[in-house]
């Protein structure tokens, strides 16, 4: 299960990172991926062996290597990416589903009036921009996107954008609209091979309409010549 996680981890770091390379890299140098292979052994001893101090000196030791804290509780399914890992912040009743990107800053937090279920639960391939803080125990709806610096304090719907402080509704895609989902990797590929057509014919056109002003540059000194021949010849007769 750890390894299927991890793998789904680094999955996830290169559909979501465009700088990602390869793998092993991934594997060796993103703190995002170590936060959360570290969370994982902290979460088993936390839920299975109920052995809280053990899981919590894992944590702290992970947020010191990381920059990430994770509480050990904390729900993550395998194929979440944290993008640059610091200052993030998950608290102790929250939920992460797969596909989801966290950048740096973000806060999954309680309001601090809450007791019980007290942080969010974020649902797939959602988006927490970086400084993003999303506090209270209510649902970030599938594909919704979290802008930077947003103050999140109610449920979010599914494919919502939502930016400012306290945050608000700015538009809500259709769900063909997702650019990026984790489980939907041939979307991805299919939208980037269709911009990798229009780019195609758009370059098409510039050369031709390059192409055509040559054309009209080369006739129109072909003109010139011609007048100048004419004007010649008319002097010579004069
Ligand atoms: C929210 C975000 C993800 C864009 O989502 P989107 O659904 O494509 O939204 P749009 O870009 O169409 O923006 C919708 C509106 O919200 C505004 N907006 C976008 N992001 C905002 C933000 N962080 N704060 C305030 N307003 C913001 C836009 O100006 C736009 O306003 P308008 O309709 O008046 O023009 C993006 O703006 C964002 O915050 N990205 C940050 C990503 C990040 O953290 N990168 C760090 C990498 S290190």
């Amino acid at each position: 299960m750890w390894f299927k996680n991890l793998r789904e981890d680094i999955k996830a770091a290169k559909i979501n990172d465009p700088a990602a390379r390869n793998s092993f890299e991934i594997w060796l140098t993103y703190s995002g991926v170590h936060a959360l292979s570290w969370h994982r052994v902290a979460y088993f001893f936390h839920k299975k062996l109920r052995m809280k101090l053990i899981a919590r000196i894992i944590s702290q030791l992970a947020r010191f290597f990381t920059g990430v804290e994770i509480h050990p509780a904390a729900w993550i399914e395998g194929g979440v990416f944290i993008d640059h890992g610091s200052g993030v912040v998950i608290g102790e009743t929250a939920e992460v589903h797969k596909g989801t990107v966290i950048y740096q800053g973000v806060t999954l937090g309680g309001t601090g009036k809450e007791r019980g279920k007290r942080h969010p639960t974020v649902m797939e391939d959602v988006t927490l921009s970086a400084g993003a803080k999303v506090l209270g125990g209510f649902t970030v709806g599938k594909g919704a996107k979290i802008g930077a610096g947003a103050v999140v304090l109610k449920e979010v719907p599914e494919y919502a954008t939502v930016v400012g402080v306290p945050g608000r509704i700015v538009r809500i895609r259709k769900p063909d609209d997702a650019e990026k989902t984790h489980s939907g990797v041939i979307a991805v590929t299919a939208l980037n091979a269709e911009i990798a057509v229009e780019e195609l014919e758009r370059k098409e056109e510039e050369a031709k309409a390059l192409a055509r002003e040559a054309e009209e540059k080369r006739s129109g000194k072909k003109k010139t010549e011609k007048k100048v021949e004419e004007t010649e010849k008319k002097d010579e007769n004069l």
